[in-house]
């Protein structure tokens, strides 16, 4: 990737991240919406806190670039891409509480319980999840129905047991039961794994792909989803807090299933690498178009934070 290829990718990445956060702005004021009695002030403040606080909005980035390869606009997407972070920002605020992995760190600030208290993270995180269906099943999420219904109810999937909150309940697990390589591959494919898949094939569903698309998009979303888990588990033996925003060295710490624990760095990385290409033969069909998603491949294997 040449030096201009990088800077358009950063671009491009920032002002996704700030037509979400802007998004998610006026989504999380303290007006009651229509049908709604009030919203308590603390409860919206821990939202507040738990979701416009930077974040690199990749997610949201992988909706809307998808999206865009496949000829639909970028108004299109957003409110899709904006229901996955809500739910990726309420699993963020559950996965640091006291009980899960026990975090006082992120996106570089206090996480909510901290910052407010146990109750109100839980409570945050439950009324983001609930957020993102109101999100996607409102009249202004406008396509059509059947499309709509899709993405709400693989959004229930990829969210729950059988996703992310199961993949949860098995990270947890692991930390008692020591996993094999299998055990691990499959709890990451559903922690982390499950979100980025839908957000691959939220954005072909989105611009009415046909199945052949959707399919070999949501396989290009569940590959960089194992990727994404890996560089996260490198980031947190090679990097710092100040740099990641969150603290480091935790998995070890706190016996975590990861490759890591099987493997050394050099070979974490390798795979990773594997993956990468893996996931970049997949956009061959879609030639120049696919250019950006090529970059946010990469993207996530040699990312910093
Ligand atoms: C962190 O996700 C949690 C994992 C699934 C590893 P991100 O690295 O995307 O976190 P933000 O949203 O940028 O803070
Ligand atoms: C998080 O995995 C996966 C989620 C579903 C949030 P980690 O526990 O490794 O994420 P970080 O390192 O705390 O961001
Ligand atoms: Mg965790
Ligand atoms: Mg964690
Ligand atoms: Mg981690």
């Amino acid at each position: 990737m040449n030096r201009d290829h990088t800077e358009n990718f950063s671009a491009r990445l920032e002002a996704t991240a700030q037509a979400v956060a802007s998004m998610l702005e006026n989504l999380l004021s303290e007006t009651p919406a229509a049908g709604e009695i009030a919203r308590p002030g603390h409860l919206m403040a821990a939202m507040r806190h738990g979701v416009l606080n930077g974040g690199k909005r990749l997610r949201p980035f992988l909706v809307i670039e998808t999206a865009r390869m496949l000829g639909a606009p970028e108004t299109a997407a957003l409110r899709v891409a904006v229901a996955l972070e809500c739910v990726h920002c309420y699993s963020l605020i559950h996965d640091d509480l006291p009980s899960m992995d026990d975090d006082d760190l992120r996106r570089g600030q206090p996480t909510v319980h901290v910052a407010f208290d146990e109750a109100t993270a839980i409570l945050a995180g439950d009324a983001l999840l609930t957020m993102a269906f109101d999100i996607l099943s409102a009249p202004e999420t406008a396509m059509p129905a059947e499309a709509k219904l899709v993405l709400i109810s693989q959004l229930a999937r990829a969210a729950g047991v059988g996703g992310m909150v199961g993949g949860q309940a098995l990270d947890l697990h692991a930390e008692r039961v020591r996993p094999d390589e299998t055990d691990i591959v499959q709890l990451q494919a559903m922690k982390t794994g499950a979100l980025l898949r839908y957000a691959c094939a939220a954005g072909a569903i989105a611009a009415g792909a046909d199945d052949g698309v959707v399919a070999r998009m949501t396989r290009f979303g569940e590959i960089i989803g194992l990727a994404f888990q890996l560089a996260d588990d490198l980031l947190d033996v090679t990097s710092d807090a100040a740099t990641l925003g969150k603290a480091a060295g935790k998995d070890a710490a706190r016996n975590k299933g990861t490759l890591l624990s099987l493997h050394d760095a050099k070979t974490v990385r390798l795979r990773l690498g594997g993956l990468v290409a893996e996931a970049t033969a997949l956009l061959e069909p879609f030639a120049g178009e696919a250019d950006t998603l090529r970059q946010a491949a990469g993207f996530i294997a040699s990312r910093e934070s």
